[in-house]
């Protein structure tokens, strides 16, 4: 068995001061644990550095303003808070978790008083799908629950509370033997994956949804542009899933997920091609600070 999340050794930033990874603990009346007030990041460090480390943190601060809160350390102590941190768990390629949540001075659903927590964890994580299968494209179920109206939910933060119908999507997939579920959104057009956002291929020309209800993430927006570069066209637009089958690659993209290929959505088949593989070696290439320098 793995050694749990809570167990494991080296040190968290934890407002403001490095503890000890034990000791780096929350009460149960906790707002952000009952009410899910709480945003949060996920980065990945790539050769000793963060990869867009001041977007991750900037998209943080957005989350919070978002949810009506103020994070109250800048987006440059944020990243010095960061990178020290990585320096002293001694990692050159992990996984950073900054979060920020409301705490225990209210615990009814006004929050009005409540102190702003923030913590930053830094850990070693592999690949987010399985090695071998991410190579081979790896299949996706469609999830039953649809990314909401931004009417009915902050859709453009990164929220904890957004993750309530993508755990439930993603184990229910999971169930039935998939890697992960594409999600429609409420006009039932393609969104995204439960934590990554999706591309298509048809024709050579590289398809992908308008992120108008769903993050536009820093690995897509990357992605877009390795892709210009490479001097593929791009159309982002609505795609709806009666299109599915007239696509000939499929691939997400995602902090955690880098650039993976898809290989089934249901009952749609797609073949791991040029496109995903050219720009799944140009993200790799893209991340690692000695490729950046050299440009
Ligand atoms: C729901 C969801 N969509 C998209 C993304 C991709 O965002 P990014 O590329 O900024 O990591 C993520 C990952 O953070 C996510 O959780």
């Amino acid at each position: 068995m793995a050694v749990p999340f809570d167990q494991m050794d080296g040190q968290i930033w934890f407002n403001g001061e490095f503890v000890d990874w034990k000791d780096a603990k929350v009460h149960v009346l906790t707002h952000g644990l009952h009410y899910a007030s709480a945003v949060f990041e996920g980065e990945r460090a790539y050769g000793g550095r963060i990869f867009k480390l001041t977007e991750h943190n900037q998209r943080l601060h957005a989350s919070a303003e978002i949810l009506g809160f103020k994070i109250p350390y800048s987006v440059e102590e944020l990243d010095a808070a960061t990178i020290e941190l990585l320096k002293r768990q001694g990692f050159s390629e992990a996984y950073a978790r900054p979060i920020a949540w409301r705490g225990s001075e209210m615990m009814g659903v006004s929050a009005q008083n409540n102190r702003i927590n923030v913590a930053i964890a830094i850990w070693q994580w592999g690949s987010y799908f399985n090695p071998a299968e991410k190579l081979k494209g790896i299949r996706l179920d469609i999830a039953e629950y649809r990314r909401p109206d931004p009417k009915t939910a902050p859709s453009k933060s990164k929220a904890a509370g957004l993750y309530m119908i993508c755990t439930i999507s993603k184990h229910a997939a999971e169930a039935k033997g998939y890697a992960d579920a594409l999600m429609l959104d409420y006009r039932g057009q393609v969104a995204e994956a439960t934590g990554a956002n999706v591309f298509f291929v048809k024709d050579g020309v590289i398809h992908t949804p308008v992120p108008d209800c769903f993050l536009d993430g820093i690995t897509r927006r990357t992605v877009i542009e390795l892709a210009k570069r490479r001097g593929y066209q791009i159309i982002e637009r609505a795609i709806l899933p009666e299109e599915l089958p007239d696509f000939s690659e499929c691939f997400l993209t995602g902090s955690a997920a880098e650039v993976t290929p898809v290989s089934e959505i249901g009952p749609y088949r797609f073949t791991p091609g040029t496109i995903s593989e050219t720009l799944m070696n140009d993200y790799m290439k893209e991340v690692y600070p000695v490729a950046a320098a050299a440009e």
